[in-house]
């Protein structure tokens, strides 16, 4: 899997790279193959951050994804894994943001990748490499990745024309921008995808051979796998059907000086969007790849022609595997319009983490978004949605299960089977649930569908209320009762293990809450324990009972 092999072809003809490409394409495992390999080795990336502007949700939820997806992984027992983020440094944006502060680019981006770092320290992304692309390792594999394109005779120099976004860093055809009047009644050229502001360029500029690589990509979209979700596959075929052309990767060095040089020539900068890409590769210690392809590169939907054309072009045209499996989402909206600084609608999550907590936010920003589409933020909606599932749902749950006056031995108590021919239907239907639960929610984290895994975890626990609710145990505390007390107890507090087990990925601080107070032990809070009825002692059955932990509070009640 890991492509050393590859490294020695990198000077070889360009038939016979497309050629070792093919061969491994048809070997290669499909993501959902990949999904179900539960151990092994994992490698997923978030895209790196640019240092013009503050972090806010819109980022943290790309890196969220890429978290709790990480998170899952880890909890079904894969081993060797990388998990990378990181900040993108270069480019006339920052270039000009740097100058706008009155301050070297240096110090600038020094600053501001700092607080992306501190962003996701706090939102307890657990990644385990930042890159920089201002650090000498991703300099050096930008040089080495470009040399080797080179070598292989997919670069040449020409002279190059067109609009140029400096906000999307990226130029861009005719039919892609349209005329606008701006407020002060000035016409201005802008991108009909982003609304920014285009100006015409012509420069002389290192090409990619983009355009021969259009069988070649057509080929990797054809596993319905590769881009998840199918919307964005679709849009990706479509736009490479349309035809490709040749790529400009590099700057003029009087116009853009804040980059790497181009290998053998000073006076050129590599293009910024080729530098940051490089990036995945710079994490995986390219050119001696300790993990290749990646499993899964989180991405959104701003960026998707980039990861999905130039990006597989520009590997396989270097004899390298493209990834398995992009996961493409869509943007956090305030009431239906952009977040922008120029609105001023930005959502600041350190704001909203000091007021509902890491875990709070995490489960809203999970919660709440589908991948397919668009989502809303809205602070009462966040209240709401908390205080029902975390507060009231779950919190109530165990709260009421783990207390004194009802369970006064402080046990997860035994289940007796002949409560189970007395049990009553919300009883079964709850059992049910629960026996389906793992299958379910797995099959929802493999499809990043983390808001209906939720759905299915939050339904089990709701019902689980209802179940108490009916079998009131509050009434069973004389002697007699005992057995079906402890049996109503158990299943409550069964279901409880079973949410606290599988919310890991998205809260983990909060499902760690949990599985303390029941006092789960660390190494039975893995995937494969979460059955029903799991004990250490006689898997698959109920018959035994064990000490509670601490009790604590979940969740405290937000205020609107
Ligand atoms: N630097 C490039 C990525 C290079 S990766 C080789 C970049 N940076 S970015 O800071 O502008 O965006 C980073 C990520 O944040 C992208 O995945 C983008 O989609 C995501 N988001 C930015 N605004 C967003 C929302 N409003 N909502 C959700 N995610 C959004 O692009």
């Amino acid at each position: 899997m890991i492509i050393r092999r590859h490294n020695r072809l990198f000077n070889a003809a360009f038939i016979m790279v497309r050629c070792v490409y093919h061969c491994k394409y048809v070997r290669h495992l499909s993501s959902r193959e990949n999904c179900s390999a539960k151990t092994g080795s994992y490698f997923i990336t978030t895209p790196i951050f640019y240092v013009n502007a503050q972090p806010h949700i819109g980022h943290l939820h790309s890196a969220l994804l890429a978290d709790a997806s990480y998170r899952f992984q880890l909890l079904r027992g894969r081993e060797f894994t990388l998990f990378s983020t990181g900040t993108d440094e270069h480019g006339l944006k920052v270039q000009q943001a740097a100058t706008n502060n009155n301050i070297s680019p240096f110090q600038y981006c020094d600053e501001v990748s700092d607080k992306f770092r501190c962003l996701f320290d706090a939102a307890n992304i657990g990644y385990t490499d930042f890159v920089r692309t201002v650090e000498s390792r991703h300099v050096e594999a930008v040089q080495k990745f470009i040399t080797n394109l080179m070598a292989g005779g997919h670069i040449y120099q020409g002279s190059y024309s067109g609009w140029y976004c400096v906000s999307d860093e990226a130029y861009l055809t005719d039919v892609q921008v349209k005329e606008m009047t701006t407020s002060s009644g000035q016409k201005q050229m802008v991108s009909i995808e982003s609304g920014h502001p285009v100006e015409w360029n012509k420069e002389e500029n290192y090409m990619f051979k983009l355009s021969s690589f259009q069988n070649d990509l057509l080929h990797w979209l054809k596993d319905d796998g590769r881009v998840t979700p199918k919307r964005f596959l679709e849009e990706l075929r479509m736009w490479v059907s349309e035809g490709l052309i040749d790529l400009s990767i590099s700057r003029p060095r009087d116009r853009v000086s804040w980059g790497i040089p181009v290998p053998g020539d000073y006076m050129h900068t590599v293009y910024v969007w080729v530098d940051a890409l490089i990036n995945y590769l710079t994490v995986a210690g390219y050119p001696e790849l300790k993990l290749w392809p990646p499993d899964v590169q989180v991405i959104g939907k701003d960026i998707l022609r980039f990861h999905g054309i130039y990006w597989p072009a520009l590997l396989i045209a270097s004899g390298l595997e493209p990834p398995r499996n992009i996961l493409c989402h869509s943007h956090w909206t305030v009431e239906g319009q952009k977040m922008s600084k120029s609105l001023g609608n930005v959502v600041c999550p350190h704001d909203r983490i000091e007021k509902y907590t890491t875990d709070g936010l995490r489960y809203f920003l999970l919660r709440e978004s589908t991948t397919h589409s668009d989502s809303n933020w809205s602070d009462t909606r966040l209240v709401r949605l908390l205080n029902a599932e975390l507060a009231d749902s779950l919190g109530n749950l165990l709260n009421r299960c783990t207390a004194p006056s009802l369970n006064p031995r402080l046990e997860f108590p035994k289940l007796s089977s002949s409560y189970l021919q007395t049990i009553p239907e919300s009883g079964s239907k709850l059992m049910e649930q629960l026996t389906k639960l793992p299958d379910d929610v797995e099959g929802h984290y493999c499809n990043y569908n983390f808001y209906r895994a939720v759905d299915v975890i939050m339904n089990a626990v709701r019902s689980a209320n209802v179940f108490v609710q009916e079998e009131k145990p509050w009434e069973l505390k004389n002697l007699q009762d005992r057995t079906k007390l402890d049996s109503v107890l158990r299943i409550a507090l069964e279901t409880v293990r079973i949410a606290g087990i599988a919310l890991q990925p998205i809260v983990p601080t909060l499902a760690g809450k949990v599985l303390d107070c029941l006092g789960i032990l660390s190494y039975d809070r893995l995937w494969d324990k979460m059955k029903v009825g799991f004990s250490r002692e006689k898997q698959g059955y109920f018959e035994t009972s064990s000490s509670l932990g601490r009790r604590t509070k979940l969740f405290n009640k937000l205020k609107l």
